[in-house]
């Protein structure tokens, strides 16, 4: 039953077919036609005269924060509209600037968004500590948790999921971690979100940040950023947006000028933003749950399947991502004799997918299937 309805809404959301295989998620995601749709029906009515009621803006926005949530299993109030996971990340380096210096730890190897906001924090008196990788060039958990113990780290940020090896972390654990030390823990999610589930109460989260444009099969320009409830209290937002004021939409009735927040994540959103990606995301973020987030999980291992069997086949092609498929979400990373021949072979096939740190990066989602990847893998075979 789980495959049919993978296959139903699949077909339903993805109707055209292609010549091509698109196995590339790790960079965007297809949008679902009724989102693509929801976003692009906004855009033109705000075009048509009575077509489009101001009253539904607020509407959109609520809509939106309610499928994060529930995608997060968080409560809706902890939800900000963000338009990329940079704003999340940059938010949650704000956050620790206001507390104690200290050291902030993050892995070699992690996308430069995850990292570079955090070293502006060292012209403020921190330390961004990179944690060297271990032997097969994955984020070195063990030693990760050898450094939390250390009594000045303030601040841990880590991708649920790696960009380049796909590693998946073990983030209960990283986590737990934190929190008994009352590190900040960030989680870059937008490598795992929509292929894998995050519960981000379950794993301790502080921040979680993601764009929308990747796994959750968005519109770019469109994301979030969670900030767990108790941390916002204290926590005023380090740009000031109108929007983010109690009352904002009261307009002409004596300007108050005063800076009183929403009492909810809404007091970090940065203003009016572009509300038709934000419709995509709320549609698309539904087709998600309505298929099931561990469906799409186990969806998407199935068609690993025939690729690793294959390189399981062939000693000279090295996997780059862990075998183990409780440490793997949505990407499969590996290197064949020449990775170039490869990746030139595959888009001579029509197959759409990246190279990434001298690695083919496969990622495929809920819409493709085995078969595409067992045709992949003949294209492989050729140039081996
Ligand atoms: C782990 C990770 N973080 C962040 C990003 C992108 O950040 P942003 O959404 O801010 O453009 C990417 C990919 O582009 C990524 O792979």
């Amino acid at each position: 039953m789980t495959d049919d309805i993978v296959a139903r809404v699949g077909q339903r959301e993805y109707p055209e077919k292609s010549d091509g295989i698109f196995m590339n998620a790790a960079s965007w995601g297809l949008v679902p036609r009724s989102a693509a749709e929801e976003a692009a029906s906004l855009t033109l009515r705000k075009g048509r005269i009575g077509a489009f009621r101001e009253e539904e803006l607020g509407g959109i926005q609520r809509r939106c924060r309610a499928a994060i949530a529930l995608l997060l299993g968080v409560d809706a109030s902890e939800i900000a509209l963000a338009p990329n996971t940079s704003f999340g990340v940059n938010l949650a380096v704000a956050l620790v600037s206001r507390g104690p210096k200290g050291r902030i730890l993050v892995s070699q190897g992690e996308f430069p968004a995850n990292v570079l906001p955090w070293m502006t924090l060292e012209s403020k008196g921190f330390t961004v500590d990179i944690v060297p990788t271990g032997k097969d060039g994955l984020p070195d958990e063990p030693e990760i948790l050898r450094r939390l113990d250390g009594e000045d780290v303030r601040a841990f940020a880590v991708s649920a999921v790696q960009y380049a090896s796909g590693h998946k972390a073990d983030l209960s654990t990283l986590g737990r971690a934190c929190r008994e030390r009352g590190v900040l823990f960030c989680i870059d999610a937008i490598q795992a979100l929509g292929a894998t589930a995050l519960d981000a109460r379950a794993v301790h989260a502080d921040v979680v940040a993601a764009g929308g444009q990747k796994w959750l099969c968005a519109p770019w320009g469109s994301g979030f950023v969670h900030v767990r409830k108790e941390l916002q209290t204290h926590f005023d937002p380090p740009m000031v947006s109108w929007l983010s004021l109690e009352g904002a939409m009261r307009l002409g009735h004596g300007e108050r000028y005063a800076l009183n927040w929403h009492d909810d994540a809404r007091k970090f959103e940065l203003a009016t933003l572009g509300l038709q990606d934000y419709l995509g995301l709320a549609r698309s973020v539904e087709v998600l749950l309505e298929v099931g987030v561990e469906r799409i999980r186990k969806h998407i291992q199935t068609i690993h399947e025939p690729l690793l069997d294959w390189i399981d086949a062939h000693p000279e092609v090295k996997l780059v991502t862990p075998r183990d498929p409780v440490r793997r979400a949505g990407i499969v990373s590996f290197a064949t004799p020449s990775t170039e021949r490869s990746a030139n072979a595959l888009a001579q096939a029509g197959v759409v997918c990246s190279v990434r740190a001298g690695a083919l990066r496969l990622s495929p989602h809920f819409y493709n299937t085995p078969d595409e990847m067992a045709e992949v893998v003949s294209v492989l075979e050729r140039t081996v």
